[in-house]
């Protein structure tokens, strides 16, 4: 890894290396994805003891589950024996306990070591040690978020403190009731770009006006490319003859009971670092998590939450999701579009933010804070 053309301008981005280098990816991986709290999973899809999901975080795989005491625990996904994952598939559910496929020692759902092939007959193994590691593990919003590190930032100050910074406090948020709604629709978008481009792109409105012409009719003062949605607490007004934020500006669907009047009628985006984007609109929530999972490639996950009668009921979400499933995918191919750029001679030394920018630059300033590398300005 070499961090060099380090651009010497206020107003310059990250040199090309920062998407491209596997090295740099590394680091990110170790000082960023496995230091921070990072969102793994949606509650609901842990619904009863059992129930599994793996993810990557960083450069390891992660097993969370509901225990049988109705926790949420969090194991590095490895088997203490001898190494091998232990469990392959992305999510499911087992009955009792979690079997490794290689010579089959047994975990139980709150990780110990319960079983394994002829243990009785070699003493000196202390079945208390080999317990699955864990991982820290918290529930906000509905969703599961874990830290790898030994000691983890305080969840408080790292992942609310981004919400509040965003919107002033956390009841603003709170007040979306996101921990009871469903899981109208999921679609995962496997991204070839790195995380920075997707990252980068969600905190700026100046492409909203070339990109984005359905998002902009609903959302008129995203057209002049200025991203509002930066001052506190502000959030970017409807159009004057739209209904909802839906495809065509019709109707949307039944209003969260706790949106106020000064939340309804407007749309707020925040980015939780390193991987989340939330979406707040009066009848919908739209919840982001990406999955870094090469300096090329990035899974994005994201969650249309409604109310729970909405989609049990089979009302029709169908205009609701077309909306931001077009927004993500104009994203993403942009994305796509930039990424092979970021090899090329004419990225060696970066690329330019304009005035509306300032705050990508702040982005910029704070992961090099974090890989402890030198600055750019
Ligand atoms: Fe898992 Fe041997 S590696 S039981
Ligand atoms: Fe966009």
């Amino acid at each position: 890894m070499t961090i060099t053309n380090l651009p010497p301008s206020l107003i310059s981005t990250l040199s090309g290396e920062y998407y491209t280098d596997p090295g740099i990816f590394a680091l990110e991986q170790e000082r960023v994805f496995e230091a921070m709290w990072f969102c793994v999973a949606r509650a609901s899809e842990l619904a009863g003891p059992g129930r599994f999901r793996t993810c990557q975080v960083g450069r390891e795989s992660v097993l969370v589950c509901r225990s049988r005491d109705g926790s949420v625990r969090a194991f590095l996904n490895v088997c203490r024996h001898r190494g091998a994952k232990l469990c392959l598939e992305e999510s499911g559910e087992v009955k009792r306990a979690f079997q490794c496929p290689y010579h089959a020692w047994t975990y139980g759902l709150d990780g110990r070591l319960v079983a394994a092939p002829n243990l009785t007959s070699m003493p000196d193994i202390d079945r208390s040690e080999y317990g699955l590691v864990n991982v820290h593990v918290r529930e906000w919003l509905g969703y599961v978020w874990v830290c790898l590190a030994d000691a983890p930032p305080s969840f408080e100050d790292e992942v609310m403190g981004a919400v509040v910074e965003r919107l002033g406090d956390t009841e603003s948020i709170e007040n979306y009731g996101i921990e009871g709604l469903r899981v109208g629709r999921r679609v995962t978008y496997d991204v070839r770009a790195n995380w920075k481009l997707i990252i980068e792109n969600f905190m700026e409105c100046y492409h909203c006006a070339t990109i984005h012409p359905e998002l902009t009719e609903v959302l008129p003062e995203f057209a002049d490319g200025y991203a509002a949605q930066y001052y506190v607490g502000h959030g970017a007004e409807f159009g004057e003859e739209v209904k909802g934020f839906t495809v065509d500006g019709g109707e949307g669907l039944d209003r969260l009971p706790g949106v106020g009047e000064e939340q309804d009628r407007r749309y707020y985006a925040i980015t939780v670092k390193p991987q989340v984007f939330v979406n707040l609109v009066p009848d919908h929530v739209i919840f982001h998590r990406m999955y870094p999972m090469a300096h090329d490639r990035t899974v994005v996950e994201c969650d249309w939450l409604y109310l729970p009668h909405v989609v049990e009921g089979g009302q029709d979400v169908e205009r609701s999701v077309e909306l931001f499933h077009r927004v993500n995918r104009q994203d993403f191919d942009a994305c796509e579009r930039t990424q092979p750029g970021m090899t090329s001679r004419a990225y060696a030394k970066g690329g330019v933010l304009v005035p509306s920018e300032h705050h990508i630059g702040a982005f910029h300033t704070w992961l090099q804070d974090r890989l402890d590398v030198p600055p750019t300005q």
